[in-house]
């Protein structure tokens, strides 16, 4: 089975990986011939736990390649998946500029029956336009080239990507071709072993699955975090509040954490993207309209904290920053709220040294030197004021606290993943403030050692 990936941004680059790594001959495609050059060198352009190795393995035994030349490669190819991006156009809606690009050439140079997948992220309707697409590629060539079109959603996590796509909880497909129905299924067994399901369904399904999907774990968050922020005004502590709905197995424990927002390429694109989506249609999303309005203000929430607690002046307060990327196991910065945080200290003319277990190359990216960036966690406190945790890596859990103590001006930890506990940093001679936590509550036990703020 020959099979093309275009695209190697994450989802192309794991779905290219992971299907080699089974044994099947792949070719990944790109147009940026500085990604595809280096993708032979063995350098990757993200940071993705265990995809180096699968990557430099599978291309030293001949399995998966890298070509900028769509047009050479899909001759013979049975299987071709659309991965390119579809990033929000001006009015927020998919941008499917790219998708129908490939879809253009794949028509202009297929050779044999084709079934052409969309893997990005794309609204409903896409995998139809994609089908006219070919169809008149090959129309104009004067072919009569038999060809599929399925909709093959990804669902993998940024930081877990490997793992779920060898291990996935389910795999989604649209398809209305028995052939083409019978060839994925083929393509997708080696991954099945677990037992869990392939669900075949019709296209626009499998396209409004992905989106339904995102936009779910974007409300749990979102609804958290009002949560969280309802539970400070009222005096209870949103981590118990969180452990006790979760026991409820119709709730579930996971995805329930509050925190600063969501940011990545998925939640904030995809939530605005269905909200145009159903505009278009003349459905008002309410529910997601309120989703984005919470998050946008959460990424604010550790800052009204921080200027409450300054009374207001942060001129000149230096504030060491625990993580930059959106989530750990990531160098991904997109629509991290750490940016929103670091551009509003600056405009109050604060100072931000940062550190980032892997993410500072792409934050110098993104950023410039308007902060300084520190080799560890803590140096980054050196001399601060106050100590933000934005992104929970695992290191960031148990640091030397006395050596971070000597190193600060300031005693203050503003938690904004909650990976701390308000008694643990009493104990360690800081004052603590984290999401949705009760302050009057450690007033009462702590006394004058804990500042209640709002
Ligand atoms: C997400 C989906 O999980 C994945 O299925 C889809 O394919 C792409 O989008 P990803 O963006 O990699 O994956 O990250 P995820 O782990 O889902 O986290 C998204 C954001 O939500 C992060 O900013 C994270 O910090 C935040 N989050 C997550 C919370 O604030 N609370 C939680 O309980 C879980």
């Amino acid at each position: 089975m020959k099979i093309v990936v275009v695209g190697t941004g994450y989802v192309g680059l794991v779905t290219g990986a992971c299907l080699a790594e089974v044994g099947t001959e792949v070719v990944c495609i790109d147009v940026n011939q500085e990604k595809i050059s280096n993708l032979k060198k063995g350098i990757l352009p993200i940071y993705e736990p265990g995809l180096e190795d699968i990557v430099i393995r599978n291309y030293k035994k001949g399995r998966l390649h890298f070509s900028t030349d769509l047009a050479d490669c899909i001759r013979g190819a049975q299987i071709a998946f659309i991965a390119v991006g579809t990033p929000p156009g001006e009015d927020g809606s998919a941008d499917l500029k790219y998708v129908l690009q490939v879809a253009d050439t794949i028509g202009k140079y297929m050779t044999d029956y084709l079934v052409v997948v969309t893997k990005s992220t794309v609204p409903v309707g896409t995998a139809a336009k994609v089908d006219a697409c070919i169809a008149k590629a090959l129309r104009e060539r004067g072919e009569d080239l038999e060809f599929d079109v399925a909709s093959n959603p990804e669902f993998l996590k940024e930081g877990a990507a490997v793992e779920d796509f060898l291990k996935p909880d389910r795999i989604v497909i649209g398809v209305e071709s028995e052939r083409a129905r019978t060839l994925l299924q083929q393509m997708y067994n080696p991954f099945l072993l677990n037992g869990h399901p392939i669900l075949f369904m019709d296209v626009p399904s499998a396209e409004m699955t992905k989106y339904a999907a995102n936009a779910m774990l974007a409300t749990k968050i979102s609804f958290m975090n009002d949560i969280a922020n309802l539970c400070e005004l009222v005096g209870a502590d949103v981590n118990l509040v969180r452990q006790g709905i979760g026991s409820d197995p119709r709730i579930g424990n996971r995805f329930i954490y509050p925190g600063i927002g969501y940011g990545g390429s998925c939640f904030p694109k995809d939530v605005k993207a269905l909200i145009k989506t159903g505009e278009k249609k003349g459905y008002n999303l309410r529910i997601l309209n309120a989703v984005e309005e919470v998050n946008e203000d959460q990424k604010k929430v550790l800052i009204n904290k921080i200027k409450t607690y300054f009374n207001g002046d942060l001129k000149d307060k230096v504030f060491a920053m625990w993580g930059l990327s959106f989530k750990p196991k990531t160098d991904d910065m997109r629509e991290a709220p750490s940016l929103v945080i670091i551009d509003m200290l600056l405009e109050e003319g604060a100072k931000v040294q940062a550190y980032d277990p892997v993410a500072i190359h792409e934050a110098k990216h993104m950023i410039g030197d308007k902060i300084t960036f520190a080799e560890d966690a803590e140096s980054a406190t050196k001399d601060a004021d106050a100590l933000l945790l934005i992104t929970e890596w695992p290191e960031f859990r148990l640091p030397d606290w006395t050596e971070i103590k000597e190193n600060m001006k300031g005693r203050v930890i503003f938690d904004g993943r909650n990976i701390y506990t308000a008694d643990e940093m009493i104990d360690n001679g800081f004052e603590y403030f984290g999401i949705g936590r009760y302050a009057e509550g450690l007033r009462k036990k702590y006394g004058e050692k804990v500042t209640v703020i709002r």
